[in-house]
């Protein structure tokens, strides 16, 4: 039986990048609390560009790093919080079309900052079912249209970017392990309240900024930190691998802070570990194909070189992964 391998990462942010600097003239904050509390000091906004217009441009090169035709990819899956369109297309159709890839499966789905890791585990299913053969995997957000640039506990966190994959049907390299996992008690604690069944587009609705982004995070830093520490150690346990065993640690680019808390947790070293939040902030579904796509082309990550993944998020959702990286 074929197994599901990575065999291409890619990556694209836009142009323009905010600072803290620029943040401390939007609302009452500053670069020391942001930098101390996140580790973030700049992010990138789209401007002109859509969802699918970033996700678009990260496809192109994970498709040319696999070596395919766009022609050979026969399932397009785009996770993403901030969606070109509501309720349809989906952004994955729209990417689709971009491509100039026609009657293949192309669909989104939810799972916030813990997307990338449900697209794995999809494209791992679908792979090694014998479903599909050369699946483009996309997290992409432009959550710069989501954000309330006028509430500084949350303008201050978030990005926009892209990162995709190909996830492909090979003999070696594989995908180990997914774990996946939700709990929809906490759903008010990170959410878009507005415009979907509960509150649909109204006057009074957008009065009240419920189209953006809601979080209380102090608490959903808590359960973030202890349920990582606990996914990342049992995927581990479970697999038989030890920290030492892993070459990199790749998790969701949130906070600093809980990177750090599960890094020490795990004994990992700072080889091991990649850090992006510095210069990317949260992009949500996309900081962990952005990621791994940094540690490509910075020429830390090679050709079958083990890499754990983790990443937490609205819904709550969190997960983790464990596989070899099939690239060139
Ligand atoms: N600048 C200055 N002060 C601020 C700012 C700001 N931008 N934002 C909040 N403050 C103030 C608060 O008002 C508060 O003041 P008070 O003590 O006088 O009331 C104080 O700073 C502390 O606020 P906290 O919210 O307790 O700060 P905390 O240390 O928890 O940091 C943060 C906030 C960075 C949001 C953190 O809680 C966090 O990272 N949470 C987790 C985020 C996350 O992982 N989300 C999941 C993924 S996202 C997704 O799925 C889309």
């Amino acid at each position: 039986m074929k197994k599901a391998s990575m065999i291409s990462i890619g990556a694209y942010v836009p142009k323009e990048i905010l600072t803290n600097s620029d943040l401390e003239k939007m609302v009452d904050t500053n670069d020391e609390w942001i930098a101390q509390r996140t580790g973030i000091k700049t992010r990138h906004i789209a401007k002109n560009e859509s969802t699918s217009d970033l996700g678009y441009q990260a496809s192109k090169i994970a498709i040319k790093r696999a070596g395919l035709k766009n022609e050979d990819i026969d399932c397009i899956i785009c996770a993403t919080i901030s969606p070109d369109h509501l309720c349809m297309p989906s952004t994955a159709c729209k990417i689709s079309n971009l491509l100039g890839i026609k009657n293949i499966t192309a669909f989104d789905i939810s799972a916030a900052c813990t997307g990338f890791i449900y697209l794995l585990e999809l494209a791992k299913s679908l792979i090694e079912s014998g479903v599909k053969k050369n699946i483009l995997i996309i997290g992409t957000e432009k959550l710069s249209s989501i954000v309330n640039w006028k509430d500084r506990t949350t303008c201050i966190l978030f990005g926009d970017g892209a990162g995709a994959a190909v996830i492909s049907a090979r003999d070696d390299n594989s995908i180990l392990d997914v774990h996946t996992a939700s709990d929809g008690e906490y759903a008010d604690l990170l959410t878009t309240p507005g415009c979907g069944s509960i509150h649909p587009a109204t006057h009074e609705m957008v009065d009240q900024n419920l189209q953006f982004i809601h979080m209380k995070g102090n608490e959903v830093f808590k359960v973030a930190v202890n349920t990582l520490t606990k996914d990342v150690i049992d995927i581990l346990e479970k697999n038989e691998i030890s920290p030492k065993e892993i070459d990199l640690f790749i998790p969701h680019q949130a906070n600093l802070r809980i990177i750090n808390s599960v890094k020490q947790k795990l004994k990992l070293t700072d080889e091991q570990c990649i850090v992006t939040v510095q210069k990317y902030g949260n992009t949500s579904s996309a900081s962990i194909p952005m990621a791994i796509n940094d540690a490509y082309e910075s020429g830390r990550l090679k050709k079958g070189d083990l890499m754990l993944l983790d990443a937490f998020g609205g819904g709550f959702t969190w997960g983790s992964a464990l596989l070899k990286f099939g690239g060139i």
